[in-house]
């Protein structure tokens, strides 16, 4: 096992009815904002239930952040905040609303020229504004974790950050909210919680087999509930445990002591800012291409994930691991998510060489191994 430092300090709140809570999770004498995204919580009732826990705080509202977040919208937010001495933030929303106060909490006090340079440059961060969440689309586990990803559209970029300040101080988890979620959405949160899965596993043995197993636990537990939500919306208890899976995927526990992957999101992001594909969509396209691409170097896990998450019982080592890639594509189109490029129009050959000339000036190395160079990312690409 790899040495590691793990430390998640974000409380978890999960339940029923559970954003009442709100009234004590923040101190009253904090002005808080509540920054959301185009309007999904003001029709299932989460707007409602905030403001109604809310009563006696004082509060503003900044609502329109976008779904891949804009680092041109955030810097409105950043302003109201200078000026009205905001010192709390409450993110009501899914994982783009959550990474935007992220990053609004940690511009406010910004002493560099630009907040932009602490995702272009990874400038240092020495103070945020304390933020909260109401989670209400598991995917990217920012509820409990210290990532945030913002695009810039004057430059059709999208970077991340990570910073220890902006780990929420609680996030209140009601599976109900996630009810409205539109299929499409539903799906985006399984593939991207099952891909987050992926990039901590499916690398190489290190001999860690209590973090392998918590990675297949989270995998299986997602296959067995993706058809439940799918029959039903409504079902509490499968969406629950998606929601518990989306957290439990990105929170550090199963990165601690592993290899870590990363190469699919980053490729993904790129596709995102090219394309504007939802993030789900770009990584079910990019990983099985990666996955065959990388197929030797990652062998003896592909295997592994074939007999102990798909039962697949093959003695060809090679057959074995092509058999999983292709139980994990067609997983992804149960929950109805395309797995190529096709399939939205897109030609991967100009993706290729568009991603190509992007990473070539970045000279961006990603990968396990940092082997995968982006002579080589342009060949996943073009075989996604
Ligand atoms: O904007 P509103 O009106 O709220 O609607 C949203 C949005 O249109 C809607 N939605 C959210 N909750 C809903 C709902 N609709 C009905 N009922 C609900 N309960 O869903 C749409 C998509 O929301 P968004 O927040 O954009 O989706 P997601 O949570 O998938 O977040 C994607 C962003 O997170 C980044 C991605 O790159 C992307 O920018 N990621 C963040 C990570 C992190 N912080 O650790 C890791 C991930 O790998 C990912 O990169
Ligand atoms: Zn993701």
């Amino acid at each position: 096992m790899l040495n590691f430092t793990f430390c998640n300090p974000v409380k978890i709140v999960f339940g029923k009815e559970t954003i009442a809570e709100l009234e004590t999770l923040i101190p009253i004498e904090k002005y808080v904002m509540m920054v959301y995204g185009g309007g999904s919580i003001k029709k299932n009732g989460v707007y409602e239930q905030v403001k109604k826990a809310l009563k006696h705080h004082d509060m503003v509202e900044f609502g329109g952040i976008e779904p891949n977040p804009l680092y041109e919208t955030c810097m409105k937010a950043v302003e109201i905040c200078r000026r009205d001495k905001i010192d709390f933030i409450l993110a009501v929303g899914g994982g783009s609303v959550l990474d935007a106060s992220k990053f609004i909490a940690a511009s406010v006090d910004f002493d560099g020229e630009d907040p932009w340079e602490i995702l272009v440059k990874g400038a240092e961060i020495t103070s945020a504004i304390p933020i909260g969440s109401v989670m209400t689309l598991p995917a990217t586990g920012s509820e409990m974790n210290s990532n945030s990803v913002i695009s810039r559209k004057s430059t059709t970029e999208k970077f991340h950050f990570s910073s220890p300040l902006v780990y929420p101080q609680f996030s209140i988890l009601d599976p109900e909210t996630t009810y409205s979620l539109p299929e499409r959405q539903t799906a985006n949160g399984i593939v991207d919680a099952f891909v987050h899965v992926m990039e901590q596993y499916m690398t190489f043995d290190v001999n860690a087999p209590l973090q392998d197993r918590q990675a297949e636990a989270i995998l299986l537990t997602l296959i067995e509930e993706a058809p439940k939500v799918k029959a039903n919306p409504n079902d509490y208890n499968a969406r629950a445990n998606i929601m518990w899976c989306a957290a439990e995927a990105l929170n550090g526990v199963i990165s601690s002591g592993v290899p870590q992957d990363w190469a699919t999101h980053m490729l993904g992001h790129e596709l995102t800012a090219v394309y504007g594909l939802d993030h789900a969509q770009t990584l079910a396209c990019v990983l099985p291409s990666l996955l065959r691409n990388r197929k030797n170097a990652k062998l003896g896990k592909l295997v592994q994930m074939g007999r102990r998450v798909f039962g697949i019982n093959e003695n060809d080592n090679e057959k074995g691991a092509e058999k999983t890639i292709g139980s994990i594509e067609d997983f992804f189109h149960s929950v109805g998510m395309k797995t190529k490029l096709s399939d939205y129009n897109i030609a991967s050959g100009d993706a290729a060489n568009k991603i190509l000339e992007r990473l070539s000036k970045r000279n961006a190395i990603y990968g396990e191994h940092e082997d995968i160079t982006p002579d080589i990312s342009a060949e996943i690409i073009k075989n996604c």
